[in-house]
């Protein structure tokens, strides 16, 4: 008999790592199963098996609105936010939209993957400056700013994830969101906020969005249902000002199409107005922090002096640092003949070699004792590489 098919490249009886999505335990499953029987046999069968609007399911933007205006304050209305076939879907309408080949997009070093995989496949210029503790290095930023206006180059947006990084964990301080700000108006660029960890947090509130700070203007802010809900949903969310919307809106794909995912988009809609959603983000916050709490644990008890890692507040990853004697190509051939599998730094960067002591670790994938466990293993494997 054949293994069981994994998604993402999980290989059975392994413990991954790497995987940056919710377990199976941590799927709402009942509840979605609960809500789409009762909306195959309500009124709205018949709209969300056809076409739907451009913009998205009118219910769920209503919902979204609603929300972000009670809890972040940020004043929009509908016109500021349409549904996306997923954070990834939006990011890939934006950089079609925004970008011809060869411009110049700036992000993080390190950044996250997927996006650096969008931009080459769009022919993009990836240009990247480094973060610490509270985010982008300003000051490296505005002097890669100079070069490239040096140069004749104008960037077209800055692609960020400002809270709970994928792959370091780290937040954006809110100074720092402020002096990006302030360059982005200087050298006339868009910022992409992709916010797709603002829910899972552990402790208190996280600074104002992108969007909020800039009154709105220029920014463009993804959200996503995927770790919230379910990535399988292919389910997110795109404010941003009325003009640019209105111009996504009006894209033949959208229009063709029929708007995103409109079968989908309608089961989360009501599942949203349910109330049910809430409920079960404080519940997965709960869940996550345990799990952060375990692999923290773990690292503390197991890794040898000369490392460093990220303690997160939230989100799915801690960012370690190996010493300069280890290479994270040889520890990955080790720990993969232990059946751990860890995301290599050289991924998050444009330059792959950058990342050549760095490793992510996911803690929302893998159960606690396995967790526990695979971290364990790997802080004997580094301690014999550093002995
Ligand atoms: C920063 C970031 N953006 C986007 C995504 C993917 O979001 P979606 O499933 O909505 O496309 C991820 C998932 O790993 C992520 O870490």
């Amino acid at each position: 008999m054949k293994p069981e098919a994994t998604p993402q490249g999980i290989i059975a009886g392994s413990i991954p790592l790497f995987a940056g999505h919710p377990s199976r335990d941590l799927l709402p499953i009942d509840e979605l199963r609960r809500i789409m029987s009762a909306g195959w046999a309500g009124r709205r069968v018949g709209r969300f098996l056809n076409y739907g609007d451009e913009q998205g399911d009118s219910q769920l933007i209503d919902f979204l609105v609603e929300r972000f205006n009670r809890s972040e304050m940020l004043g929009i209305s509908r016109d500021n936010l349409m549904i996306i076939g997923g954070s990834t879907g939006g990011l890939g309408m934006i950089t079609q939209h925004l970008t011809r080949p060869g411009d110049v997009v700036l992000v993080d070093a390190p950044s996250y993957r997927d996006a650096l995989h969008i931009f080459r496949d769009y022919r993009l210029e990836i240009c990247s400056a480094p973060i610490d503790d509270e985010g982008l290095v300003i000051s490296d930023l505005a002097r890669k700013l100079r070069q490239l206006a040096a140069a004749g180059k104008a960037p077209r947006f800055y692609y960020v994830a400002p809270n709970f990084q994928n792959p370091s964990g780290i937040t954006m301080s809110r100074e720092r969101r402020l002096a990006v700000i302030d360059l982005s108006r200087e050298f006339g660029f868009a910022i992409v906020e992709d916010d797709v960890y603002n829910d899972i947090r552990f402790g208190g509130a996280l600074p104002p969005s992108f969007y909020h700070l800039a009154g709105g203007e220029h920014v463009l802010r993804l959200g996503s249902f995927s770790k919230t809900l379910a990535p399988g949903l292919r389910i997110g969310w795109l404010v941003a000002p009325a003009d640019w919307i209105a111009r996504f809106v009006d894209s033949g794909m959208l229009r063709m199409g029929g708007g995103a995912n409109p079968f989908t988009a309608a089961v989360v809609a009501d599942y949203c107005r349910s109330g049910a959603w809430e409920g079960h983000v404080e519940w997965l916050r709960g869940q996550y922090r345990r799990r952060r709490d375990v692999a923290l644990a773990a690292l503390d008890a197991s890794m040898p002096s000369g490392l460093h890692w990220t303690r997160p507040e939230g989100g799915y990853f801690i960012w370690l640092r190996l010493p300069p004697s280890v290479h994270v190509d040889d520890l990955e051939g080790r720990a993969q003949a232990r059946n751990i599998y860890f995301a290599s730094g050289k991924g998050f960067y444009v330059n792959p070699e950058a990342g050549a002591h760095h490793l992510r670790l996911s803690f929302s994938y893998v159960p606690q004792a396995e967790l526990q466990a695979g971290i364990e293993i790997l802080g004997g494997l580094i301690a014999r590489m550093t002995a």
